[in-house]
């Protein structure tokens, strides 16, 4: 018998309340996802992919459906509950100003969530910060600093740091090197790799950037409209994408205008679900 996947994500419904009543951001979403793999989620933009992210790491309850994470739903549980399991999952956050305490050091924040796990003592804990801060390829000079003082890419980087301190089996990762320039962009995703290769940690990676698919994920799944349009191996659904919104995407990929990871505006088309929210 195949061996059970990581996370296995069944008809997952999030919901956020509006004046005119619930908004659908996530229609009934499954997939698999094994140990150790890597999936990619595209999509236009408000189409949903933040929002499935958030509901993963339980930022957000779902409605209905279950997120099965190595054999324990915890779609529903308790934060009780939930504080053993949340080690296990980490997000790196689209928005790399909010996600991060402006009054914390790069070595404070990185250490955090291994000090609300109870890991290892203060010395420890500190070490293990630097030791990832150098991982992303910052300087010792930024363990002091505070991120008001870092660029945006550097921020990302302080992120991904953090969200690789308690060594998850899962990496959510919100355009995570969209904010980065391509070397760095580049330097990240070695990392990345590296890991995998070293931990088998398993990432879901959301991204506008096709190279950046290619690049880490062997399978991935398109999103519209708050549902799943389009899924297989990475190399298939780009040879052959069967959506438009896919075909869009690869089109925009070959356009020189995006290859610094320029996010593709024009291609993004309002969905009619927008205009009914505001
Ligand atoms: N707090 C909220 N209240 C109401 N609606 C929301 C809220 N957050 C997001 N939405 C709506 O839910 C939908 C999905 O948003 P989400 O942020 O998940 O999209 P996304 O795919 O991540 O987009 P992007 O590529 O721009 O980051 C959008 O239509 C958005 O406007
Ligand atoms: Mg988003």
């Amino acid at each position: 018998m195949a061996e059970p996947p990581l996370l296995d994500v069944e008809d997952l419904v999030v919901e956020y309340p509006t004046a005119q009543g619930p908004f659908r951001a996530v229609d009934r979403v499954s997939f698999q996802l094994p140990r150790g793999g890597s999936l990619a989620v595209v999509g236009e933009s408000g189409c949903g992919k933040s929002t499935l992210a958030r509901a993963l790491v339980r930022l957000l309850r779902p409605v209905s459906g279950r997120i099965v994470l190595d054999g324990t739903d915890i779609a529903t549980l308790s934060e009780r509950r939930l504080r053993p399991l949340r080690r296990r999952v980490q997000m790196v956050f689209q928005d790399p100003y909010g996600s991060l305490d402006p009054h914390l050091t790069a070595q404070q924040i990185v250490a955090e969530p291994l000090r609300l796990s109870g890991i290892g003592d203060r010395a420890g804990r500190a070490r293990r910060a630097a030791e990832l801060i150098d991982r992303v390829g910052l300087p010792s000079s930024a363990l002091h600093r505070r991120p008001p003082e870092f660029s945006g890419g550097q921020r990302q980087r302080i992120g991904i740091a953090r969200a690789l301190a308690s060594r998850p089996d899962l990496l959510v990762c919100d355009e995570a090197t969209s904010a980065l320039d391509v070397s760095v962009q580049a330097q990240v995703l070695d990392l990345l790799r590296e890991l995998q290769a070293e931990t088998g940690i398993a990432y879901l990676v959301i991204a506008h950037n096709l190279a950046v698919v290619r690049e880490i994920s062997t399978e991935v799944v398109v999103m519209r409209a708050g549902r799943i349009v389009e899924t297989g191996p990475t190399a298939a659904v780009l040879a052959s994408p069967a959506e438009p919104y896919t075909r869009a995407l690869r089109r925009a990929a070959l356009d020189p205008t995006t290859i610094r990871g320029v996010k593709p505006r024009h291609l993004l088309t309002t969905t009619a679900r927008e205009g009914t929210r505001s």
